[in-house]
């Protein structure tokens, strides 16, 4: 095969066995991205009123609430309702922002436009947040309350220049936001899981639970996802390491992906996906829908909340049942976090081979502690050397990624489990990353190395016709 000659030859094998290219982003359920004929939802109610904040607004802030302010009557004169399009608003901002601004302080042509498109963006849009969801160079948008806002750029955390007026500006954002996939965050409910349109992942949780004002994560959803030729340049893994993940997804063992948060599980998930081979009926499994299979048989099933009563919920465990019930080929979780883990198991053990998850663990024992426990909690009082024993048969390969102090990430362990002694799981690393140390400008220097011996899991890769090269284990040869 593999990836070797794979990227030797420039081919793309690697996409892909249905060769389409990436379909764009299915709209997340529930969510319309615009109302039909191309005419806006408008809600007056929403518009960021003229209050001021906890820190008193400077004159652009001033000027801004007043044209909302002024929006709102100038609407209803135009009789421009509820739908009123893009361009009629963008209009409307415009003629108001110029009558407003006349009474005061000039406004040079960028600084007018700049401001209509804020305006817009506050009535319509995100607010503060498009232009950071508009920069590709952003990957997660994080605001911890509405004067402190943060975004990761190339793996790093920087303050972004970005603010809310107030509170009471952030709070009718994060409203947009939920209530777009008909849900809602209040005090009887403070926490909320939502998508935006694009598919980006939110989180928001708002006072008093959250102390110092709401705070909204917003894990974004990339236009054009990571393939495993990215992660080999961006330097996350070594290519003998590729390749064998590569045999080892195609040949169905059981992979799991663990990492601490923000890692790059779900990205690793979605790059090893891409090496099942086409005609296999895919199941996917999360809380909230990130996995962009590019296969074509793909069934994707979603959680859902409880409503304000708590009825109505949902879970990953029932979800899972389920899909044993839908004929699956391949199961693929994403991410295992409670009692579905003893389901999981017990699907892994009884024929549904290729399964693939991500755990949330800093180390490859920790994710096996993780699991115990979560098995644990499914209530069954297994003893622990069964739940040990299931674990033990049903995984075949841990996969630890980390995000370095550089931030860069990195598979740092590919790991056999390789069966039980006594009351312990056996586990036998193949792959590893050796830190040497931190050059000046802060990039960590290191190594990828193979641990130098043959996995016991090589036979059951040349058994499926996909063996690797007798040297490929070699420790020198990576
Ligand atoms: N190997 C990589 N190199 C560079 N960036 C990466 C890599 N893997 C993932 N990323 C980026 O890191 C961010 C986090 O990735 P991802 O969502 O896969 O992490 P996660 O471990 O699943 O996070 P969580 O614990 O929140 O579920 C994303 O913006 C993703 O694009
Ligand atoms: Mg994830």
């Amino acid at each position: 095969m593999f990836l070797r000659n794979r990227l030797a030859t420039k081919t793309s094998a690697l996409e892909p066995a249905t060769g389409r290219s990436s379909p764009p982003p299915r709209p997340p359920l529930g969510t319309s991205s615009q109302a039909p004929s191309g005419r806006l939802p408008l809600a007056s109610s929403s518009l960021p009123a003229a209050t001021p904040g906890h820190r008193p607004p400077d004159g652009r802030m001033q000027l801004k609430a007043e044209v909302h302010r002024r929006l709102v009557e100038d609407l209803r004169r135009r009789g421009l309702d509820e739908t009123a399009t893009e361009a009629e608003l963008r209009q409307a901002i415009g003629e108001v922002m110029d009558q407003t601004a006349a009474s005061g302080r000039p406004l040079g042509r960028t600084e007018r436009d700049r401001l209509v498109e804020e305006v817009y963006n506050d009535v319509l849009g995100l607010g503060p947040l498009e232009p950071l969801l508009a920069d590709d160079d952003i990957s997660e948008v994080m605001v911890n309350g509405p004067f402190d806002v943060f975004v990761e750029r190339s793996g790093r955390i920087e303050r972004a220049v970005v603010r809310f007026a107030d509170e009471a500006h952030l709070r009718r954002i994060i409203d947009r936001i939920v209530s777009r996939v008909g849900r809602r965050i209040d005090d009887a409910s403070p926490m909320c899981d939502a998508r935006l349109v694009d598919g980006s992942r939110v989180n928001a949780i708002i006072p008093p639970l959250a102390i110092d004002g709401s705070v909204l994560t917003i894990r974004k959803f990339r236009k054009d996802p990571l393939k495993i030729t990215d992660l080999l340049e961006l330097g996350s893994l070594s290519g003998a390491m590729g390749e064998f993940l590569e045999a080892a997804v195609a040949a169905k063992l059981n992979v799991l992906i663990s990492g601490g948060t923000g890692t790059g599980k779900t990205t690793l998930l979605n790059v090893l996906s891409a090496f099942i081979p086409g005609g296999e009926r895919l199941i996917t499994i999360e809380d909230a829908a990130e996995l962009q299979l590019q296969q074509e048989h793909v069934i994707r099933l979603e959680t859902r909340p409880g409503n304000v009563e708590g009825s109505g919920r949902v879970d990953q465990a029932e979800l899972l049942r389920n899909s044993l019930r839908m004929r699956p080929d391949r199961i693929i979780l994403g991410e295992v976090r409670g009692p579905e883990a003893l389901t999981m198991l017990q699907a892994m053990n009884t024929g549904h081979e290729g399964s693939l998850a991500t755990v949330h663990a800093n180390t490859t024992r920790d994710a096996l502690a993780r699991l115990e426990t979560m098995v644990l909690m499914a209530g069954m009082e297994l003893p622990l050397r069964a739940i040990r024993e299931q674990v033990a048969s049903a995984l075949d390969v841990i996969v630890q990624i980390e995000r370095g102090q550089d931030g860069r990430r990195r598979v740092v362990g590919i790991t056999e489990v390789v069966g039980m002694e006594g009351e312990t799981i056996m586990l036998q690393e193949i792959y590893g990353f050796r830190k040497e140390g931190v050059r000046e400008d802060g990039s960590v220097r290191g190594s990828f190395r193979a641990a130098g011996i043959r996995p016991k899991c090589a036979d059951r890769l040349e058994r499926a016709g996909l063996g690797l090269a007798s040297d490929h284990w070699l420790a020198a040869n990576q």
